[in-house]
């Protein structure tokens, strides 16, 4: 296929994710009862028998999938991502290719069948993450791997000749997701590294299946990449495992993110709310809503998503941290949301007390600083038709009082008058201005 016939094709498949803007992201699985981050297996080199306790104990006995999707949508969530399988090998998924699954553990469940029905329910699209790396497989390589539990120790050697069993596991339970848990709207790999990246894990073929069985679904650039490699999907010429977003990790790419061909391309920026993607008890560093939802606006001013992590606990239940930063952001969203849904990079340079996002002809204000006065919009004189408060449709005023005769290129708006006056912003968390351009 033409790269250009995958660009468009990446570009259809993507409308509703480039409009939808704001997703969850779930980490969840037996790494929720050490309660030290879903690498705990790697970080402390435990063996499958060290990490066996928690397989038996597991049983999360609040985990109601129809609350978190309720969480979510309130937040104003579009999308949400589960993990299917995380490093450690632990299928939260009936796969009949395994039996170290959630439905074997005291839970008796199949959890992502759980999770995809309730938010299905609430109108929520549907992903699952799958992990590339198996720390648990007998044929994944484990002495000597970057990050294998197992990496330093002589006892697992394991031949390079048995890979392919791992594959045929891997495209196997794909497979299995794929044709046993109804449409999935987005598949997100998680990830490649040195020359484990691309054909080693037969991604041709994987991407073949996968875009036979359901053509519409998206999937992440980590066949080829992770949260710092970029892959083809950033050139001109992506492979046919480029995937159809890249997925820049706990950062937002400065300038957003364009190809090499300075062509913009579909991206979500993958972020924590406190520092780790699966439930850590002692981690108590949250961002709060402000910056939640002022990353938020600069993702979309760049293009881009965000996909915002939960971490649920080894019972089932989010974090009451999280639970609490969500309902402010959704709160916020919620009057708000218009300036987000549909929205992109604007035509006007970022102002300084704040941002801008656009769609058509309305061009969002999104103010983060007070200005002395009224609030100034560089080259924008003449080419306002309105202006009001996003949250409660109340009018602005477009004036030019005396105080700022001298600037006759920018336009500038009062949130009251007199015009020349300075007032508090209505939301010092972020006070949306809906600018209808001429
Ligand atoms: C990194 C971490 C993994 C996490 C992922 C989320 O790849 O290794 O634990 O699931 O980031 O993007």
């Amino acid at each position: 296929m033409s790269a250009n016939k995958l660009v468009q094709e990446r570009t259809e498949r993507t409308e509703w994710f480039r409009y939808d803007r704001f997703g969850m992201f779930i980490h969840w699985g037996l790494y929720a009862i050490p309660a030290r981050g879903e690498w705990v297996r790697s970080t402390e080199q435990l063996t499958i028998e060290d990490y066996q306790p928690y397989f038996e104990q597991f049983n999360p006995d609040l985990y109601q999938p129809r609350e978190w999707a309720k969480a979510a949508k309130a937040a104003g969530m579009r999308y949400a991502v589960l993990t299917a399988k995380h490093h450690d090998g632990f299928c939260l998924f009936d796969s009949k290719l395994t039996e170290y699954k959630s439905t074997n553990t005291p839970a008796g469940r199949d959890l992502v069948r759980e999770f995809l029905e309730a938010f299905r329910a609430e109108g929520i699209k549907v992903g699952l993450y799958y992990s590339l790396i198996d720390w648990y497989h007998e044929d994944y390589p484990a002495y000597g791997d970057k990050a294998h539990p197992m990496r330093n120790n002589e006892n697992f050697k394991r031949d390079p000749q048995t890979f392919d069993r791992y594959l045929d596991y891997m495209h196997g339970q794909i497979r299995e997701l794929l044709t046993g848990y109804g449409k999935l709207d987005i598949m997100w790999f998680d990830f490649s590294y040195d020359e484990m990246c691309g054909e080693k894990w037969r991604a041709t073929e994987l991407m073949t299946m996968i875009r036979s069985l359901q053509p519409h679904i998206i999937i992440d650039n980590r066949l080829e990449g992770s949260g710092d490699l970029a892959g083809s999907i950033y050139t001109a010429e992506p492979s046919i495992y480029a995937g159809d977003f890249a997925s820049p990790e706990q950062i937002i790419p400065p300038e957003g993110v364009t190809n090499n061909a300075g062509e913009p391309i579909p991206w979500e920026a993958c972020i924590t709310l406190n520092n780790n993607w699966g439930y850590s008890a002692a981690d108590n560093c949250y961002k709060n809503a402000t910056t939640i939802i002022r990353k938020l606006v600069e993702c979309v001013s760049k293009n881009g998503n965000m996909l915002l992590n939960v971490g649920p606990d080894a019972r089932g239940e989010i974090p009451q941290q999280s639970l609490d930063i969500l309902a402010e952001v959704g709160s916020w969203m919620k009057r708000n949301g218009d300036s987000i849904y549909g929205c992109g990079k604007a035509d006007y340079d970022k102002p300084e007390w704040g941002r801008f996002t656009q769609k058509g002809n309305k061009l969002y204000a999104h103010v983060f600083e007070q200005s002395i006065g009224p609030i100034n919009l560089t080259g924008l004189e003449g080419k306002l038709k309105s202006a009001r408060l996003l949250a409660d449709g109340s009018e602005v005023f477009i004036s030019r009082p005396w105080s700022a005769a001298l600037f006759e290129n920018n336009a500038f708006i009062s949130l009251a008058k007199p015009e020349h006056f300075t007032f508090p912003l209505p939301d010092a968390r972020n006070t949306v201005i809906e600018l209808e351009l001429e």
